[in-house]
């Protein structure tokens, strides 16, 4: 008794001092029996049972005291990879049975022999879950944390006890499955042996688009979403030749089990974005006959052009034929909130006017935002006018609608508008200031240029004449 506390004392590990203490409280009522054989003067047939009694709690708590000591680290509050607490119980219980075969010998074999049947009997059912939990912890074919599917149930596992496993499913309810049906049904276990997760998503694509197209898009779409795994390569195939569009199969990689949903969400809606732009078209059920151009401008999803460059600030001096003149030279394009729609260090052939939503303004290694743009403003002009690589990154902050103009366009646009190029030209100075001295902090290869000679490179750029 003074040794099993001793060790309750000794150890830091909760395992070792509960079962420390539960074999003293044993050594102490084999104390108490023994002062009770000799003292008490009981009748020799009672005598008899308490000394068997007696034998049965002495074993029973050395056996205890000695496996749980032995198996567990005394210096760490934790229980050995090997040995959870069920393989422990299934050792003290098998080492019990053989002292009490060896030690007890037939007397307690005939006694513990027509218990066994009946308790044997009466918790049959009990006893195949004990055992499929025993041999599910020895098997190891999922752990504490681990994602699975049991009997069509997908879950993380919370807990393994002797009678049952507890799956927590992905909508926070508790699944109690009994061992023994586990240890019946196939068990998918999603976190072994890698975590690394492949989703599928399916889209059906019109048969006019060209399948390389169609993979360059959905391969860029995708390319920023989060929760896909980086390090794995995706997957575009090309699965079917449906009824009505080609099915295209895309596999990505994860490591985040629980937001599968999310990410088949994220792929879906990034595609669709990226298709609208491209002018890929999702096809409707081919017994619905529709007309796509009356349809997509019934729907008013396209502002015209020309309304929206009379919101955008810079053309906001001209004239009604003039903004005609210039909507010939702009298209719409949209993209969804999170969609990058310039990328720092790229080249850059077009300039953006920003007719709804907002976008940021990011310069690559700083967290911060540079700027944030809203419905009129403008950006994408400096590569545009000066041929030079995207300044920075513009990121969709919500969905937005944009007109895009190229460097023809632009062209076109200040010859029949001369009065544009200086405003724009005095935005992209500023912009070009605030730039530098975001970056003051790197040693700039090329020096910030002047006014004048800015403006000369991009009347220049655009075979505009310099005193014009
Ligand atoms: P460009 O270099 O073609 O591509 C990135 C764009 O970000 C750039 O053109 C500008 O239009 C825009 N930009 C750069 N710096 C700023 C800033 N300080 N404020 C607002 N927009 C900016």
């Amino acid at each position: 008794m003074a040794l099993a506390l001793a060790i309750r004392g000794a150890s830091v590990n909760r395992h070792i001092r509960n079962r420390a203490f539960i074999s003293a409280l044993l050594f102490a009522a084999y104390a108490g029996l023994a002062v009770l054989l000799v003292r008490g003067g009981l009748a020799a047939d009672v005598i008899g049972q308490l000394r068997f009694v007696h034998i049965v709690i002495l074993t029973f708590g050395v056996i205890n005291l000695v496996v749980t000591a032995g198996i567990n680290p005394w210096r760490a509050d934790r229980l050995p990879d090997h040995f959870p607490t069920i393989v422990q119980d299934a050792i003290i219980i098998a080492l019990f049975a053989v002292a009490a075969t060896v030690v007890l010998r037939r007397e307690f074999l005939a006694t513990t022999a027509v218990g066994a049947v009946v308790i044997g009997l009466a918790l049959q059912e009990t006893l195949g879950n004990l055992f499929a939990g025993l041999a599910i912890e020895i098997e190891k074919p999922f752990r504490v944390g681990h994602w699975v599917d049991v009997a069509g149930r997908e879950g993380m596992v919370t807990g393994i006890t002797w009678r049952a496993t507890k799956i927590r499913t992905k909508a926070g309810n508790l699944i109690v499955v009994p061992n023994s049906v586990i240890a019946r049904e196939t068990i998918t276990n999603f976190s072994e042996p890698t975590p690394q997760l492949r989703l599928e998503v399916e889209v059906g694509v019109s048969y006019d688009a060209p399948p390389n197209d169609v993979k360059a898009v959905i391969a860029a779409a995708i390319a920023d979403e989060p929760l896909i795994d980086p390090s794995r390569d995706v997957d575009i195939l090309m699965v079917d030749y449906a009824a009505s569009a080609i099915t295209y199969r895309i596999r990505v990689w994860t490591t985040e089990f629980a937001a599968d949903d999310r990410i088949r969400d994220g792929v879906r809606s990034r595609i669709y974005y990226a298709f609208k732009r491209a002018g890929i078209m999702i096809p409707y059920p081919i017994e619905v006959q529709v007309d796509g151009n009356q349809m997509f401008a019934a729907r008013g999803l396209a502002r015209p052009v020309v309304e929206s460059l009379k919101a955008a600030e810079i053309f906001s001096t001209l004239a009604e034929g003039q903004l005609q003149d210039v909507s010939q030279q702009a298209r719409t394009v949209v993209y969804g909130a999170g969609e990058r729609i310039v990328r720092e260090g790229d080249e850059g052939s077009s300039m953006f006017v920003l007719c709804r939503g907002d976008a940021a303004v990011r310069l690559a290694g700083s967290q911060d935002e540079l700027a944030r743009l809203r419905a009129g403003d403008f950006f994408g002009e400096m590569s545009l006018l000066t041929g030079a690589p995207r300044s920075a990154t513009v990121v969709a902050v919500s969905d937005c609608e944009l007109l895009e103009i190229t460097a023809e366009g632009f062209r076109q646009i200040v010859l029949h508008a001369p009065t544009i190029i200086d405003r724009v030209v005095d935005t992209m100075t500023s912009r070009r200031d605030e730039l530098d001295r975001q970056r003051a902090s790197i040693p700039s290869e090329v020096p910030p240029e002047s006014a004048p000679t800015f403006l000369a490179r991009v009347r220049r750029f655009l075979r505009l004449s310099v005193t014009m």
